[in-house]
């Protein structure tokens, strides 16, 4: 293994049952152990904040995975190369990366984690850590959905629900990116943002219902479900898909078979786990300034607790990420 030296302890977030945000401290903890052969150690600067980590922090997601406590939270890291395994040849000490990486095990909130060096990939140059922390979970999730799932061509019409949030703000600039037409969900206070994304239509869910407002999509993105999922059917064209980004509390599922045969439509579930080869894709289209990462507040790693909490009220602009570094 080579590595600069490496301290004994780390600050990091640590979740010590299932509960409200105050179920999250900082305390000191050890390093967490790295693989000699395959792992890389990477210092964290930044670490992204998405739903995702709230509802492992309410127990929501327990069944799938069930936590050890205490845990260190944190899905999405950019930061630098520390030490590196044996085997470990694509990256060098001090190579700039970010990735998703495995819930299961000591998480980003922290000043330091060991991950699988497949996971990671080298930042886009022209991002911060900050922004780079933005990047993997959400912009992957809208990637895997409109591109590897649904195939998006130009000149198709794809309508994006929630654009305001993490996965919309990317979904609206990757089907943008394909040279697709895209309508989109927001609220009034937030149609600038996504008019500023790429949205050709912007619809106000709080005031308009938007089976009255669009027709014809090729391609529905929804990460909302419940009535906006089953609503979402209606708007679809003979042919279409409607994409579910599974949220965790099965109701995006209901009706699906039915629906599917009524209306004409495909469903396809966007489960996204880590695919790093997804920021292989996004890469160019980052540097090139095509994609670019909405990244809306930075937090210090001691305010997690007020972080957390954001997260749980839902009204999230565009990304959220912890600073963990000086
Ligand atoms: N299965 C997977 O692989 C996967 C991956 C990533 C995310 N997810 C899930 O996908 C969901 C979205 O994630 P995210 O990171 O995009 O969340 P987010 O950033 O927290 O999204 C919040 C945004 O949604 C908007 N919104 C809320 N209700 C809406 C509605 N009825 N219509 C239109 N917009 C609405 C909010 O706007 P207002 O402030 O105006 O309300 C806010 O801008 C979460 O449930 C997450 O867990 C799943």
């Amino acid at each position: 293994m080579m590595h600069t030296e490496l301290p004994a302890m780390m600050r990091a977030a640590q979740l010590s049952g299932y509960g409200p945000p105050e179920m999250v401290a900082i305390a000191d903890v050890a390093l967490p152990a790295m693989a000699p052969h395959n792992e890389v150690m990477i210092k964290v600067e930044a670490a992204g904040l998405n739903p995702f980590e709230a509802k492992l922090r309410r127990g929501w997601l327990g069944g799938l995975f069930p936590l050890a406590f205490p845990h260190v939270l944190g899905c999405d890291v950019a930061g630098t190369i520390i030490a590196k395994g044996f085997d470990v040849s694509e990256f060098e000490i001090g190579d700039r990366v970010y990735g998703l990486i495995d819930v299961m095990r000591s998480g980003s909130y922290a000043e330091y984690v060991a991950v699988p060096s497949y996971l990671v990939r080298k930042m886009p140059a022209n991002l911060s850590f900050e922004e780079g922390a933005a990047v993997p979970m959400a912009a992957c999730t809208a990637w895997y959905g409109l591109v590897t799932l649904a195939d998006v061509k130009p000149g198709q019409r794809v309508m994006v629900q929630a654009g305001s949030g993490g996965v919309g703000s990317f979904a609206i600039q990757v089907a943008k990116a394909h040279g697709a037409w895209v309508a989109t969900t927001a609220s009034a206070a937030n149609h600038d943002f996504v008019k500023a994304l790429g949205a050709d239509q912007v619809i106000d869910y709080q005031t308009a219902d938007f089976r009255n407002e669009v027709s014809d999509i090729d391609i529905v993105l929804d990460v909302i479900g419940g009535e906006t999922g089953q609503h979402s059917y209606q708007v679809l064209k003979p042919g279409g898909t409607l994409l579910v980004v599974l949220r965790g509390d099965g109701v995006e599922m209901a009706n699906r078979d039915a629906n599917m045969a009524k209306y004409g439509v495909t469903t396809k579930i966007v489960a996204f786990s880590a695919q790093p080869e997804i920021l292989d894709h996004l890469r160019p289209l980052i540097e090139a300034g095509s994609i670019r990462v909405p990244l809306e507040s930075v937090t210090p790693l001691a305010d997690i607790v007020a972080a957390h909490a954001r997260l749980d009220a839902g009204h999230a602009r565009g990304k959220a990420v912890l600073k963990v570094g000086a």
